[in-house]
């Protein structure tokens, strides 16, 4: 990677598909440098070849013991970071009528989107604080506006991040460190696209990826987009009566 003609760097989690993908294509369209991490390289190998200013470092974010080697492998790339998006995530839904004993998709979703959010913040906190104008950037979800069946466990881990970012904002205020909390609507990714039910105003990655890479520049404290199923969900939020008539199951599974 060619560290003197690029001039600000932001690292990418969970950039080797959907969203993060979209967004480090952006990123580096906008001539940035980018660091780019997940478990495996995925759809991001054609890229490393292509771009010099592209590097991968390989990241579990749910795995505690890489924060140390992480941290070591980004800082040799770069001595600092203007921008990071912590984007990685993943996506189960809980079956009422096939629940394993001890709710342990509750866990794994838990320790991905939010203990993983967590450590990707431990793991670079220390390089954006040598940034002159930091921003500190997570993904939460539209789903945490008003609640979605069986997604007990995913909105619950993305109203944790949402939370956790609000009072993240607070704290690193003194270290001159902006932070936003995204909160996307339905994208057509992997993620997605599994999903048996309907998706009202779903996007492609590249528009969300549009949509978060301009929100991001005024550096806003939340970012929910698209508007029309935020005001969906505020009806819902207000409404939950009726909310809970539309989306409740109509039968047992
Ligand atoms: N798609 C939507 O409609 C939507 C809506 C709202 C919010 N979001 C959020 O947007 C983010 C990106 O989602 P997406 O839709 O783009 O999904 P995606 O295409 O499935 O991409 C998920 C990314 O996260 C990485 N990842 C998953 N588990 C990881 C782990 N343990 N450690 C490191 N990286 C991990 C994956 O790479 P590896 O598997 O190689 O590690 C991949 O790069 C997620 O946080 C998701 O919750 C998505």
């Amino acid at each position: 990677m060619n560290q003197k003609t690029a001039k600000k760097v932001v690292w990418v989690t969970g950039a080797s598909s959907g969203i993060g993908l979209a967004l480090t294509k952006r990123y580096l369209e906008a001539g940035w440098r980018v660091l780019a991490s997940a478990r495996k390289p995925g759809e991001l190998t054609p890229l490393l070849d292509k771009h010099e200013h592209l590097a991968f470092i390989e990241f579990d974010i749910a795995d505690d013991s890489q924060i140390d080697s992480v941290r070591a492998a980004l800082a040799a790339h770069s001595d600092c970071l203007d921008c990071a998006v912590l984007n990685a995530g993943t996506c189960e839904y809980l079956d009422m009528s096939d629940i394993d004993p001890d709710w342990k998709m509750m866990d794994r979703i838990m320790s991905v989107n939010f203990f993983g959010l967590v450590n990707s913040v431990d793991v670079c906190l220390p390089l954006l604080k040598k940034s002159s104008r930091p921003h500190l950037v997570g993904v939460s979800s539209q789903a945490v506006q008003a609640a979605f069946p069986q997604a007990e466990a995913y909105g619950a881990s993305k109203a944790a991040v949402r939370y956790f970012l609000s009072s993240l904002r607070m704290d690193l205020k003194p270290f001159n460190i902006d932070v936003t909390c995204l909160l996307p609507g339905f994208v057509d990714t992997p993620l997605t696209q599994k999903n048996s039910f309907s998706m009202p105003f779903l996007m492609s990655a590249d528009d969300a990826a549009k949509r978060m890479f301009s929100a991001l520049e005024s550096r806003p404290f939340e970012f929910a987009f698209p508007k029309r199923l935020s005001a969906m969900l505020w009806a819902g939020r207000h409404f939950p009566k009726l909310w809970l008539t539309m989306l409740a199951p109509k039968k047992e599974r």
